[in-house]
């Protein structure tokens, strides 16, 4: 089978891991877990990184340092993998589900600033859905298969209506806005390292942040919120969340391929692009000009979606539909969904993601194109 986006694991990582297990150094304390921090803040320019065991205890422990609760609401668009979702339910709040824009297939922000002028008032410097009564303290824009939206612009209406920016950047690493990484944009960003992301540590998670008393608190809320080394006193409800060595010695040895894996994405969604782009009615998601995308998940949008995809599972090339909308979630069902046109089922009837493992050759890449082009000749 040729998996859709396969772990590649051709670095040190068996030599690492090896010294955890020979140190005994496997569980959340050792020194892969601090050289993981170091690098990834190095990486993206964030001033502070704080390993997880997930990218989405990234996110909800994030949503509990920004104070989020049952009386809130928070911002998140419509298409995204659920843990975005999720992690809001986790605190007790709810989503406002924003449709996203047929281009880029982020968060539409012309939806989200009439969102905010129709439906929201600003009082005491704090965002109120005017309906229902409830706060909107914060904003998650998730960077949609490594693609951003005009973050400029975000950060703008973020202001301008008080709504603290978590990025959910968990498949944006090595992806850029105007030279800035992202995740860094906002309070906080998350990235995620399961077995299908740019780099994989098995599972795990990262937050960064520019702000010391975030990275501290994010730290300790992930172990357990232990505030004393030698008593167990603990000083709040802390979670199990932190990021172990064993998997931390992946991270580390994946970290120093990330440029290789970066530049071998960017060469597969040139082949794509190159074999693809005319054939019927194929489309790529499309990318402003200040975006440099870490082209993550290579994806391609065209109503022929359900023969290709079974044209291509049934060949043992591993291929799948875009998430389901939120919407239709039987959990999200009654949640805020703004919208005019459902983009969001627009894009879900229409895009498929394709073999992209960074470890593919190009032979595969040419029998995964050419099996997509049969489907138009017949
Ligand atoms: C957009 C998005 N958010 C959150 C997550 C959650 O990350 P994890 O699977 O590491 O919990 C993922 C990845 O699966 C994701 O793609």
């Amino acid at each position: 089978m040729l998996l859709l986006s396969s772990p590649n694991m051709g670095g040190n990582e068996l030599k690492y891991v090896t010294e955890c297990i020979t140190t005994g150094w496997v569980s959340s304390v050792g020194a892969f877990v601090n050289k993981f921090e170091e690098v990834t803040a190095e990486f993206t320019g964030a001033s502070y990184a704080v390993a997880t065991s997930s990218g989405t205890t990234a996110l909800h422990t994030a949503l509990v340092m920004l104070g989020v609760n049952h009386n809130d609401l928070v911002i998140v668009p419509n298409i995204t993998f659920i843990a975005s979702v999720n992690s809001i339910k986790y605190t007790g709040a709810s989503p406002v589900l924003i449709d996203v824009n047929k281009d880029d297939w982020q968060m539409d922000l012309d939806l989200l600033e009439e969102f905010l002028k129709k439906e929201t008032e600003v009082r005491n410097e704090t965002c109120y859905h005017i309906k229902s009564g409830k706060r909107i303290p914060v904003i998650i824009p998730v960077h949609v298969l490594g693609n951003m939206c005009d973050m400029e612009r975000l950060m703008e209406l973020a202001t301008q209506y008080h709504l603290a920016v978590l990025e959910d950047s968990t498949e944006a690493l090595g992806s850029f806005f105007n030279g800035k990484h992202a995740g860094t944009f906002g309070l906080m960003g998350t990235f995620s390292y399961n077995g299908n992301k740019i780099i994989t540590t098995g599972g795990g998670g990262m937050i960064v942040t520019n702000d010391e008393a975030l990275a501290k608190r994010a730290k300790h809320l992930t172990t357990q919120a232990k505030a004393d080394p030698f008593e167990y006193f603990h000083d709040e409800t802390g979670y199990n969340y932190r990021l172990v060595n064993v998997a931390a010695a992946m991270g580390v040895a994946q970290m120093e391929q990330l440029p290789d894996f970066l530049k071998r994405k960017k060469e597969i969604i040139a082949f794509y692009k190159k074999e693809l782009e005319g054939v019927g009615d194929i489309s790529f998601q499309k990318v402003d000009a200040r975006v440099n995308p870490n082209w993550w998940m290579p994806t391609i949008a065209t109503e022929k979606q359900r023969i290709i995809l079974e044209a291509l599972n049934s060949n043992k090339m591993q291929s799948r539909p875009l998430w389901i909308p939120m919407n239709r979630l039987p959990m999200f069902k009654d949640d805020i969904y703004y919208q005019h046109s459902d983009i969001s089922w627009f894009l879900y009837e229409r895009c498929l993601s394709i073999p992209c493992s960074t470890n593919i050759t190009d032979d595969d890449l040419r029998a995964v194109s050419d099996k997509i082009k049969g489907c138009f000749s017949k």
